[in-house]
């Protein structure tokens, strides 16, 4: 299993000071910054666009903080460019949202990104059996997209077992009500790569919560 990656979701942060929030996040220990761009037609929520990320990797350059981009977008075909330039490094996005998957990861891989590919709740993880040879990693959700501070569903965790049997070297990630209180669930089923929004954000000591996670996720791998 490949190392864990934490990955705190700026949509918990606080949006007038981005940046700086970024900034506490890597100071903090963050592996990733988690970025959760929504639309209001894929998802019942807005939040941001690539200039927005653009200005955050002005203050964060490449190189120094990794930024997974997790696209709750219809047509993302239509955003690959714009976050390849705006600097984002991996560009994920759901597989309910694209009628030709496989050309996506082309098309994100042809701007200089890795792929990932994300999954709702209802969806099965066999969708993605096909494109997983092409793709650097597969998001389960564990909640519905569209808003941070939901409750973790367990029941997604049977698909995460089901794909690191099945992969595993790939990177599995998982995003939804994580923290200190669920991270075991998704360590168990082996998830490395770990977003967690309100459960780091709003953590009075947001290091050892990233570290208890970090360890609880490596712990899984040595046994
Ligand atoms: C939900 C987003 C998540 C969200 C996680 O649609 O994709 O990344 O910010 O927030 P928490 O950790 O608070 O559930
Ligand atoms: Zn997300």
């Amino acid at each position: 299993m490949p190392e864990a990656k934490i990955a705190p979701s700026i949509l918990a942060g606080d949006f007038g000071n981005l940046s700086s929030e970024c900034k506490r996040m890597m100071h903090n220990g963050a592996d990733w910054l988690h970025i959760d761009i929504m639309d209001g037609h894929f998802v019942p929520n807005l939040t941001i666009g690539a200039p927005v990320v653009t200005c955050i990797r002005g203050t964060l350059p490449k190189g120094e903080s990794f930024f997974d981009c997790h696209m709750m977008v219809s047509e993302p075909e239509r955003w690959v460019e714009d976050f390849a330039k705006a600097g984002g490094d991996l560009y994920c996005f759901h597989y309910e949202a694209t009628k030709d998957p496989a050309a996506l990861i082309d098309k994100i891989h042809a701007a200089g990104m890795r792929a990932g590919c994300a999954i709702k709740p209802a969806t099965p993880a066999s969708v993605v059996f096909e494109l997983v040879p092409k793709l650097e990693m597969v998001l389960v959700m564990t909640v519905e997209p569209g808003f941070g501070g939901q409750k973790f569903m367990k029941d997604c965790m049977p698909k995460v077992e089901e794909l690191r049997t099945k992969f595993p070297d790939l990177d599995i990630e998982v995003d939804g009500g994580l923290g200190p209180a669920t991270i075991d669930f998704a360590a168990d089923a082996g998830a490395n790569v770990i977003v967690a929004g309100t459960g780091v954000f709003l953590a009075e000591d947001p290091k050892s919560v990233i570290q208890l996670l970090r360890d609880t996720v490596n712990k899984k791998q040595l046994e």
